[in-house]
């Protein structure tokens, strides 16, 4: 079905695929044809009559947010047990919470929630752990679907230490594996895709993940885990990996690092190796600051890694993390990057407000495809931000505004959210 062609006016504001300054359009012209946006201008450019226009003059208008690590099932214990760390907080909260999404009504009522948070909070790509439950996942795949969100959402694979209500036998784990694929394929062409889950090194046998491994380089998967989040969970895998060198390592001897479809969440603590490995790999890594304070995991040294040629993105990690609304993930990267200047070493270098922007918008939006950015050739997916509330009292320049929007606001200032230039509506919250 071909796409209408739009005309929208109002101030811009984007990262752009590198890090680096941000780009400021004031009171300009996004042209979109086909999803796609061709050009800003300044001065309106000659349109035909097919061009629709649509007039957000005065309001800001900037790519829609990525969440590159959130899990769907502990949306629920969100905020809950952040008194431990993380190896008790996974036995006592995480994993009872998640053996729950095998009753299909209950992860569907939470699930009709996360989505429309997702929406409403302008996360329009995300990638996204569901539980060990293959139906619960499909029903997630579809909601976001129907949403016209784009997402990986992926089955989690664990054939060990889940306790008995959330584990697979090897087996079982490689067979539901295969029958979510199967399901998932009527959604590839609406945007949700599969990606193969193994939880962490920790929840799978070394059989499993280099199951998981041959699978993804035979059919092209992407794959998502959690690596170097805490120093006890550090110690336990080189205690199950005596053979691998360190924790990518693990990952990187069954192929379970594709170059250029892999995301890893945290990966706080990384030797020079592993870093030199994440960076050859194309590994885009989830920094997931608000769930890295909650449960003391640590502070990631993110300006040294984008300084190493590592793509950084913006993970929720829902559960761990407190907040759907990206905008407190970008001020978090921000907070926890100086802090980390202030506390360890006062001659390394901090982020940039560009910086953490570019990564909740084009850095977490290159895992999806060409989005994340208002550039030539890339889809059109922004959100348009009423923000006349935030700056009564005198004019602030456009920057300013989004520095606003980012600390200060949330969800209720996003007036509308566009994917492939087509307006998307509110989802409907009636339960499957
Ligand atoms: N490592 C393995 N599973 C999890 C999880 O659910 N959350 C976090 N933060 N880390 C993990
Ligand atoms: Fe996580």
């Amino acid at each position: 079905m071909s796409k209408e062609n739009y005309l929208f006016r109002g101030d811009f504001i984007t990262a752009r695929p590198d890090p680096g300054e941000l780009s400021v359009y004031e009171d300009s012209y996004a042209l979109v044809c086909d999803g796609v946006l061709e050009e800003i201008t300044q001065v309106k450019p000659q349109i035909g009559d097919d061009v629709v226009e649509i007039d957000c003059k005065g309001k800001l208008i900037i790519p829609a947010f990525s969440d590159v690590h959130l899990h769907a099932v502990q949306y629920v214990t969100t905020g809950l047990g952040y008194d431990k760390e993380l190896l008790p907080w996974l036995t006592d909260y995480t994993f009872p919470e998640e053996a729950r999404f095998a009753d299909h009504a209950y992860a569907s009522r939470v699930f009709t929630d996360l989505v429309y948070d997702l929406w409403s909070g302008g996360t329009l790509h995300s990638s996204i752990f569901s539980s060990i439950h293959t139906d619960a996942t499909v029903l997630l795949a579809e909601l976001l679907a129907d949403a016209g969100l784009s997402a990986f959402v992926g089955k989690v694979n664990m054939d060990r230490n889940g306790g008995v209500d959330l584990e697979e036998t090897t087996e079982e784990s490689m067979s539901e594996t295969m029958r979510y694929l199967d399901l998932m394929a009527p959604f590839e062409d609406r945007g949700v895709k599969p990606i193969l889950t193994p939880r962490f090194a920790p929840s799978c046998t070394p059989e499993l993940m280099r199951w998981l491994g041959e699978l993804s380089a035979e059919k092209g998967l992407f794959v998502q885990s959690h690596a170097n989040e805490n120093l006890g969970e550090i110690d336990w895998v080189k205690g199950l990996f005596p053979e691998s060198r360190d924790y990518m390592s693990v990952y990187q001897d069954v192929d379970l690092l594709p170059k250029g479809r892999t995301v890893m969440a945290h990966c706080i603590y990384n030797t020079d190796e592993e870093l030199e490995m994440m960076r050859e790999r194309d590994v885009i890594v989830a920094h997931c600051p608000s769930s890295n304070a909650n449960i003391a995991s640590g502070i990631m040294p993110t300006a040294q890694m984008i300084d190493k040629g590592i793509k950084v993105g913006l993970g929720s990690d829902i559960g761990g993390g407190n907040r759907l609304f990206m905008g407190h993930h970008v001020s978090a990267a921000m907070k926890h990057s100086r802090l980390r200047w202030a506390l360890t070493d006062r001659t390394s270098r901090v982020i940039s407000f560009a910086e953490a922007f570019w990564m909740g918008t084009a850095a977490g939006g290159s895992f999806f495809g060409k989005t994340g950015a208002f550039m030539p050739g890339y889809s059109f997916d922004a959100l348009v931000i009423d923000d006349c509330r935030l700056s009564p009292y005198r004019p602030l320049d456009v920057l300013e505004r989004l520095q606003r929007f980012i600390f200060v606001g949330d969800d209720r200032l996003i007036v509308s959210r566009y994917r492939k230039g087509e307006l998307l509506p509110e989802p409907n919250c009636m339960v499957k």
